[in-house]
């Protein structure tokens, strides 16, 4: 019944993950008992199989906390300055708990106008030089800034002066009692070196950590701290780059190409596996076996796939080149498998259904944009649209994001004309995805349990010997596959 997946696609089609279903496979094991446990790189073990995608609009610190603390990583964006994605990756390996507010500092002669100087966050701290890098003095709210009459009063006349703070070493349930026992409703996070504030603990953070459901293991490098990724180019000058992320800690580089079987990224990894040995490299990307057969010979640890598939992408409309994301992550992985090289499924995930396609065609994790836009943990800040709350999400080859370091993803070295490969757009508020990652797993291993596969290898040895069965869905098929002939419907 149905064809296996080397039948399937070898009949010319450029499958997408939305063409394709899976038939249900045998059960006789608890969906609780499917194991999500798996490889980022050849070194690398991730507990649940997901990764937050370099991205400006959704990995940065806060992003790559939570990622790791849920057992997946995050692959901070390399559209700043070497040294500003060094301190987001020291930032994030610094922190215990997956906090989401940037601490903001001012020092005690300056006024506040307009609510923005808050950037969001709930506090300004007033410290001696108006940094982090001097003694706390004071806070001021935003609500006790919006009673005051005078606006041009200085903050030192009207903050509360210096409090009760914690150490930066705190767990969450070390920094929850305090927060608690004590009833305050902030906690400012200081290094024990110097009593500097690194972090702000809030109510909002208790509440939002504390409704989580129950996280699996964190994901932690030999250091104990949280593990999380870099993304870099390929151009002479990324060396440089390599080198502040080496130093801040990064413990995996993305080598971040949308067409990845170059000369450039050749020569970046095998400079990279000279350089770094200690530190594993994931090339990409890729679609096609030809590609993947030149990145794992160049070295690469671990291999990105997709061309075109992201949600924001426009690189299959303006450049004719890519490939269906399905058939993509099939073939790489196909090649992959036979040198042990894990591979990442990039982009066109819109729900955990398109996760479980990813997997049982042969990734072993899926990297995301889109779901992970607009939820608390990305960067930016919630504006009002059309009466809903949304977030700002852009893909890295737009106009508007090639205007700072990451045109050199989409562009040859020395372009002058920018054309743009992605589009500007916004996203609704999904919360936090420390409750929808674990959601989403959930309904993944109940995706797994159906497939009779109790683990991600279990998938994959399934669909190599031809025991997994597939069929492509017509266009009615997919249409009765989703909600239908309601009149109206809740989520
Ligand atoms: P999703 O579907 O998760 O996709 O939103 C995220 C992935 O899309 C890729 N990406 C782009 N591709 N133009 C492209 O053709 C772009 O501007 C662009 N920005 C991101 C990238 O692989 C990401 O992980």
């Amino acid at each position: 019944d149905g064809f296996s997946a080397k039948r399937l696609f070898t009949q010319g089609f450029s499958y997408t993950y939305d063409d394709l279903i899976f038939l249900p496979g045998y059960i006789d094991f608890a969906a609780d008992e499917v194991n999500l446990t798996t490889k980022l790189t050849r070194n690398i073990e991730l507990s649940i199989p997901c990764v937050a995608s370099p991205m400006d609009t959704v990995t940065e610190s806060s992003m790559a906390v939570a990622m790791a603390a849920l057992g997946g990583i995050g692959i901070v964006h390399y559209n700043n300055k070497a040294e500003e994605q060094a301190s987001i990756i020291r930032n994030a390996k610094s922190r215990r708990i997956p906090l989401i507010t940037d601490p903001i500092f001012i020092s005690p002669t300056d006024t506040i106008d307009s609510v923005d100087d808050f950037y969001c966050s709930p506090y300004v701290f007033v410290t001696e030089s108006g940094n982090s890098n001097s003694k706390l003095l004071g806070a001021v709210g935003v609500s006790e800034w919006e009673r005051l009459l005078d606006k041009t009063t200085v903050v030192c006349e009207y903050m509360s002066e210096s409090r009760i703070t914690a150490p930066s070493s705190y767990t969450f349930e070390q920094a929850a009692s305090a927060l608690v026992a004590k009833k305050l409703d902030y906690l400012p996070l200081v290094s024990e070196e110097d009593g500097h504030v690194v972090d702000l603990f809030t109510t909002a953070d208790y509440e939002r950590i504390r409704n989580a459901p129950e996280l699996g293991l964190p994901s932690l490098g030999a250091d104990g701290e949280f593990m999380v990724g870099a993304a870099m180019g390929t151009r002479e000058d990324d060396k440089r780059r390599l080198e502040h992320l080496v130093k801040a800690g990064a413990n995996v580089v993305v080598l971040d190409s949308s067409q990845g079987h170059s000369i450039y990224q050749l020569e970046m990894i095998k400079y990279m596996k000279r350089t770094y040995p200690e530190v594993d490299v994931i090339a990409g990307n890729v679609v096609t076996m030809n590609q993947a057969r030149a990145l794992i010979e160049a070295g690469a640890d671990g291999l990105r796939v997709g061309m075109g598939s992201g949600s924001i992408c426009t690189t299959q409309e303006v450049c004719a080149v890519g490939r269906g994301q399905a058939i993509a992550v099939y073939k790489v992985s196909s090649v992959a498998a036979q040198s042990g090289v894990p591979v990442i499924a990039d982009g066109g995930i819109g729900n955990s259904g398109h996760i479980v396609k990813g997997l049982a065609l042969g990734a072993s994790t899926v990297m995301m944009g889109s779901f992970l836009a607009g939820s608390n943990e990305a960067p930016g800040r919630y504006v009002s649209q059309g009466g809903i709350c949304v977030k700002k999400y852009r893909g890295m080859g737009s106009l508007e994001a090639m205007t700072k370091e990451s045109a050199a993803r989409y562009l040859g070295e020395k372009a002058k004309i920018k054309v743009a490969q992605g589009v500007e757009g916004s996203v609704a508020d999904k919360g936090s995805v420390l409750k929808y990652i674990p959601y989403s797993m959930q309904a993944v291993k109940q995706g797994f349990q159906d497939l009779g596969a109790t683990s991600i290898q279990s998938a994959h040895n399934l669909l190599r010997s031809g025991a997994l069965r597939l069929e492509t869905r017509t266009a009615a098929a997919q249409r009765e596959g989703g909600v239908h002939d309601l009149v109206s419907y809740k989520k």
